[in-house]
């Protein structure tokens, strides 16, 4: 793989952070994790190479990357943009090894099946936040006219030739991002017009809607919740730019209201955040959403805010961990509801053992604000909790060291040169 960047954490890495230095500057977000991912995925739907620009060089990335070279893609990564050729000939399974790491890489069944017309791509089995079931990606698989089995822990999909069909893709917890992804890639070279109901809208499902329609897909309804896909009988390479991402920025300007003394998160777009823009000004932070910029200062007092994550619009489950760590040091009550995946809890412990006072509730978290945390070691169980911890050690006396660091590298691109940066006394050690 020419131009490959090798950045990335060790495997037992840590962050040792010493609390109390107030963040001030400005942080560039990087390229959307969750926008990049299905659109690498998506780039097996052409035999012509693709240029992909913004991309963050994070684990999940080269998960992705290591995957679609196991499917004989032709692969140039150079800093933030990566071409992809997949070519004629691509293979048609996602081993167990990878799909494992990065349940991500689920989102290659529908372009696998749509070009090869076969498919074996592995469970990708549950993880800390949930069990994470992928029955609403084989209802769509099978609705577009796929035979689906299950053979030693894989999805063998095998289609005569997937055809348009109307497919209501909402389960208990609503709608699913990458089930979306997964039946909107098939669904573009199928034949004939595909309805999808109650599709996510999330920002990333439109920037991959835009990516499909670039390469000559037929889609109406791009953003919305109801997704109309006219299938075609090629689709050709194309350059694209991955959208900023929000989550990112959003951990960033949660960081920045509980100790931010003046910090400003760039090249974000704001209209993607608006649940999270309304937190903070609920919270009475002092918090301006510029043109492609959030400044966040530091607030006089502030005020404890309930928050329920939903679908998007809503408020992202994503940065439900981080919220959480901004209430637990916040005058007052906050109930937290977690309304995506219901589990999503493994933080409590750990921000307990700092000092922080919560008590749940079934999918509410009763967060009852301390004047202080302490430091202590944490361990990270998954992405966004161990952002949530980063961020605790920033407000917290004392020194914390937070394990496992290799989680926060699969969604964070230098997550600890960006805080650095901005004045925090944070390092990457070894464990
Ligand atoms: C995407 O995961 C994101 N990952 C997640 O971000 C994010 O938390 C999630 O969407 C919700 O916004 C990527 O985009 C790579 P879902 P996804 O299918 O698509 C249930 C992060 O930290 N469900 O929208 O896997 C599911 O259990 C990650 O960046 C079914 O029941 O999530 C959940 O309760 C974590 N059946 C709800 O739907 C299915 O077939 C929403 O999940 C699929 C999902």
């Amino acid at each position: 793989m020419t131009g490959y960047c090798a950045y990335g954490a060790e495997f037992m890495d840590k962050f040792v952070i010493e609390g109390g230095y107030e963040l001030k500057g400005s942080i560039q977000v990087s390229g959307s994790k969750n926008s990049a991912l299905p659109i690498l995925a998506a780039t097996l739907l052409t035999n012509e190479p693709c240029v992909i620009e913004n991309v963050p060089n994070l684990k999940d990335t080269r998960s992705m990357i290591k995957l679609l070279k196991g499917l004989g893609a032709d692969i140039q990564w150079t800093g933030t943009t990566i071409m992809v050729h997949s070519g004629e000939d691509i293979g048609t399974e996602a081993p167990y090894e990878i799909v494992r790491e990065m349940r991500a890489s689920f989102c290659v069944l529908g372009p696998i099946l749509a070009r090869k017309k076969t498919a074996r791509v592995s469970f990708p089995g549950g993880c800390i936040i949930g069990a994470r079931p992928v029955d609403l990606h084989l209802k769509g698989m099978s609705l577009l006219g796929a035979d689906i089995k299950i053979e030693d822990g894989y999805v063998v999909a095998n289609t005569k030739g997937l055809r348009g069909s109307r497919i209501y893709l909402a389960g208990a917890y609503g709608s699913s991002v990458l089930a979306t992804a997964n039946v909107m890639m098939a669904a573009s070279l199928a034949k004939g017009t595909t309805l999808i109901e109650n599709a996510a809208s999330e920002p990333e499902v439109a920037d991959l809607a835009r990516f499909l329609i670039k390469m000559g897909a037929k889609i109406k309804g791009t953003g919305n919740s109801i997704l109309e896909i006219t299938g075609v009988q090629h689709l050709k390479g194309i350059r694209h730019r991955i959208i900023p991402d929000r989550i990112e920025a959003g951990t960033f300007a949660i960081a920045g209201a509980m100790i931010g003394e003046d910090v400003k998160i760039k090249n974000c777009i704001n209209e993607h955040m608006g649940a999270v823009i309304n937190f903070l000004k609920e919270a009475d932070i002092p918090l301006q959403a510029k043109e492609d910029y959030l400044w966040v200062r530091k607030p006089k007092s502030r005020k404890s805010v309930s928050i329920t994550t939903l679908p998007y619009p809503g408020f992202p489950t994503d940065l439900q961990a981080q919220a959480m760590a901004l209430m637990s040091i916040t005058p007052g009550i906050s109930v937290i509801c977690e309304k995506i995946f219901p589990n999503r809890f493994t933080h409590v412990a750990e921000l307990g053992r700092m000092g922080a006072n919560i008590g749940i509730e079934g999918q509410s978290a009763i967060v009852q604000g301390v004047k202080y945390l302490s430091g202590a070691p944490l361990t990270v169980s998954d992405l966004r909790a161990g952002a949530a911890l980063v961020l605790a050690g920033l407000v917290a006396k004392g020194k914390t060291e937070v394990l496992r660091a290799y989680h926060l590298d699969r969604g964070y691109e230098q997550m600890e040169q960006k805080l650095s940066k901005l004045g925090a006394c944070i390092k990457r050690e070894k464990e």
